[in-house]
């Protein structure tokens, strides 16, 4: 599951360019029902990719319409799961970064209940947000000092929210930082003291700490 980041080819990471050279196929969402990729952004960027780097991967066009039902869910990831028998190790793509608004997990969701073995093989790889890269444009930060940042899906409505609790100070007590969903605590991330933990545990040991506290259910 590669994500790649928001349009700029420039701004997908190394390790999904590395992933994308690597892999037999590239599965490409398309929103046309005759798998055309006329109007892919994510396939102009693999297109372009594959321009710079020399990749190798077929591209195969995986239809997803724009309405929400678990049926096509269900038929998206088959295609993957066909894709895996066929041509041997698959990228799946989307736009940004996988954690944001991205079918990325609807489809991880399908995998863990119909294709254990294939979910426990399946990888995400993270990437550039839209709102990083708007940020950046206008040169504005998206929280900085005592200001916090909200991503909210539009229409507005009330819904379940995730949340990320960082920048805490070496020895502070973690009892206050609330729970409501699933929390987790990541410790020096990629680093080699990296510890992903469920729960709050103790006291905060290293700056490079943060915590989620990721909604149990999607409503869509
Ligand atoms: C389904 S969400 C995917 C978000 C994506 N995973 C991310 O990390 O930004 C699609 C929405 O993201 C925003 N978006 C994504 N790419 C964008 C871009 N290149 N320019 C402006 N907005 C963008 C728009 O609000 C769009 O409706």
């Amino acid at each position: 599951m590669v994500s790649l980041g928001p349009g700029d080819p420039s701004l997908v990471t190394l390790k999904a360019l590395d992933t994308l050279k690597a892999v037999d196929a590239i599965c490409i969402p398309t929103k046309s029902g005759d798998r055309s990729f006329t109007k892919s952004l994510s396939y102009r960027i693999v297109e372009e990719l594959a321009s710079r780097y020399s990749l190798k991967a077929r591209r195969v066009p995986i239809y997803a319409p724009m309405n929400y039902r678990e049926e096509d869910w269900r038929e998206q990831a088959k295609e993957i799961a066909d894709c895996l028998d066929r041509y041997g190790e698959t990228a799946f793509v989307t736009l940004g970064d996988a954690a944001i608004y991205s079918s990325v997990y609807y489809l991880l969701d399908i995998f863990e209940r119909d294709y254990p073995e294939l979910y426990e093989k399946c990888e995400v790889i993270a990437g550039v947000t839209s709102f990083s890269q708007a940020s950046a444009k206008v040169k504005k930060p998206l929280c900085l000092g005592e200001s916090a940042l909200s991503i909210e899906p539009l229409p507005l409505r009330e819904t379940q929210r995730s949340r990320v609790y960082m920048r805490p100070w070496v020895g502070m007590p973690t009892e206050s930082i609330p729970e409501s969903g699933e929390l987790y605590r990541f410790e020096n991330l990629d680093g080699e003291r990296e510890k992903i933990l469920l729960g709050r545990g103790d006291e905060i040991d290293s700056y490079m700490t943060l915590f989620i506290d990721f909604c149990r259910k999607r409503e869509e």
